[in-house]
């Protein structure tokens, strides 16, 4: 029923017959009611106004009962939680403890919390420092800051690039060149900021087809990207000859270490084989490196890295009349939470090198068992080869979203991808105690695919496959639209 009614929803007539529109609206309803998974129950039973008697100390079993309703992420979640164990033990408590402890502060007020502002700096330099700022080849003014994210990191290397170019060479119709397997957060970048998006499909290694970006770059082109690794397959782009074609073009290269930043430096000290990624690269402007991922600090947090002041200068927005004084702060935020950079902080100082290099090599030892034992399940591939912690895989046998359907009844969480048609796995700390029941789950998940083809009941399958196939993209965003319009 569920591929019929997208099916129906997504070949909708795109301008509509009064009368049918009501219909159409009620289908695309359905879809996105699904989508939610029973949300509609739960928004149902949302508080909507203040409690008349606040429940004072009482608010904190609410608040554990609507922690127990969330699924069992522990070891379950495709990337997600990075953190080892649970969230009240060990690292996770350590670094909650240093958020509680500098929760009330903010650096916007530099003068009074030094404390936070302090950190901050460090936090940008000693990731800087992984990246390559101490090596003669970065020019040794590597500059930046933290962010809240990958994304808001991404956003500001892409404002930045943008009014660099149009300072430098006074582009006013910006584009920029990414690979189809750049973050979502360029397109987001792109419409926030008016640039041009040229997507450019991947190569047969499923990497950036720097040929392909070539013969994009014209004389509005302000920046490329490369990712190390990208989101989907876990793959790192050519990011040297990238940064060649950045130089030889004088354009902008932004390198994409939102998921590598805090892997790539120490698998490359354990002996991988990781090709160049960093600051040492010519040509490379800016990079993102989130240190809430495999830096193992808490949510909130990233870090974005300018080659040196003259392009980082272009990030910042100095307010001269306003009736509330002179204004300038370095980010997309005003007011920032100066405890997660704490909790930035204390992950980094608390782990240093030798933390950060045992995480890494128990990581990446587990990716490859998975990645090896997703090689042995008769009917899988492993997408390109995976330099990190992401494994990617599909099938030519069976369907690889009624696959997850299966997992996900099993209480797996894994990322469903689209061209082609894929899952992917990105292996945490979570994993390494979990590794031999994801693979034994997935066998057993492909096994009953095998033998029962066809969509499972309430399962999501039918709207990934179809969701990707279709042609009418515009109907396909409209659902996402109203997916996320209904949300809250
Ligand atoms: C390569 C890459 N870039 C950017 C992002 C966006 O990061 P965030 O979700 O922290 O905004 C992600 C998130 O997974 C990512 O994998």
């Amino acid at each position: 029923m569920l591929i019929s009614l997208l099916r129906s929803a997504l070949l909708l007539p795109r301008r509509l017959l009064p009368g049918v529109s009501g219909y159409i609206a009620a289908e695309k309803k359905k879809v996105v009611d699904k989508m939610q998974s029973g949300g509609t129950s739960s928004k149902n039973n949302r508080r909507a106004e203040l409690p008349t008697i606040g429940l004072g100390e009482e608010v904190i079993k609410d608040l554990e009962t609507l922690k127990a309703k969330d699924v069992d992420w522990q070891g379950k979640c495709s990337g997600t939680v990075y953190i080892a164990g649970s969230e009240s033990e060990g690292h996770f408590e350590l670094i909650n403890k240093a958020y509680s402890m500098f929760s009330h502060t903010n650096p916007l007020h530099q003068d009074v919390f030094k404390s936070v502002a302090n950190m901050e700096a460090e936090v940008v330099a000693m990731t800087a420092a992984l990246l390559g700022s101490k090596e003669k080849s970065s020019g040794g003014q590597i500059c930046g800051n933290m962010t809240s994210g990958g994304t808001e990191s991404i956003l500001l290397a892409v404002k930045t690039s943008r009014d660099y170019m149009r300072s430098k060479k006074g582009i006013t119709k910006p584009e920029m060149i990414i690979a189809e397997s750049a973050h979502s957060a360029y397109d987001k970048a792109a419409a926030y900021f008016n640039i041009k998006v040229r997507r450019v499909p991947v190569n047969k290694e499923f990497l950036a087809d720097v040929k392909g970006f070539k013969r994009c770059i014209n004389g509005n082109t302000i920046m490329m990207v490369g990712s190390a690794p990208g989101f989907p397959h876990g793959l790192i782009d050519p990011i040297e000859e990238l940064g060649e074609l950045a130089s030889r073009y004088d354009i902008c290269l932004h390198v994409d270490l939102c998921l590598g930043g805090f892997v790539l430096p120490f698998a490359r000290k354990l002996g991988y084989p990781i090709p160049p990624f960093d600051f040492s690269v010519k040509g490379v402007t800016s990079i993102s490196s989130d240190v809430h991922k495999y830096g193992l600090a808490p949510k909130g947090t990233s870090v974005v890295l300018y080659r040196n002041h003259e392009i980082r200068k272009h990030q910042f927005v100095a307010v001269t009349e306003w009736t509330g004084g002179l204004y300038i702060s370095p980010t997309i935020a005003g007011s920032r939470p100066g405890g997660l950079i704490a909790g930035a902080w204390a992950a980094m100082m608390s782990l240093g090198l030798n933390g950060y290099l045992d995480s890494t090599s128990r990581i990446m030892e587990v990716s490859k068992k998975i990645q090896r034992g997703i090689e042995e399940i008769p009917g899988l591939f492993v997408i390109g080869k995976p330099d990190m912690t992401v494994v990617a895989f599909g099938s030519d046998v069976v369907d690889i979203f009624e696959v997850n359907d299966i997992m996900s009844s099993k209480g797996w969480h894994l990322n469903a991808l689209q061209r082609p048609n894929s899952l992917h796995i990105c292996v945490t700390l979570q994993h390494t105690t979990v590794y031999n029941e994801f693979l034994k789950d997935l066998q057993d998940s492909v096994n009953t695919v095998k033998a029962n083809p066809g969509p499972i009941s309430g399962g999501m399958a039918p709207i990934y496959g179809a969701a990707g196939k279709m042609p009418d993209r515009g109907t396909v965003r409209e659902l996402l639209v109203e997916f996320m319009d209904s949300s809250c």
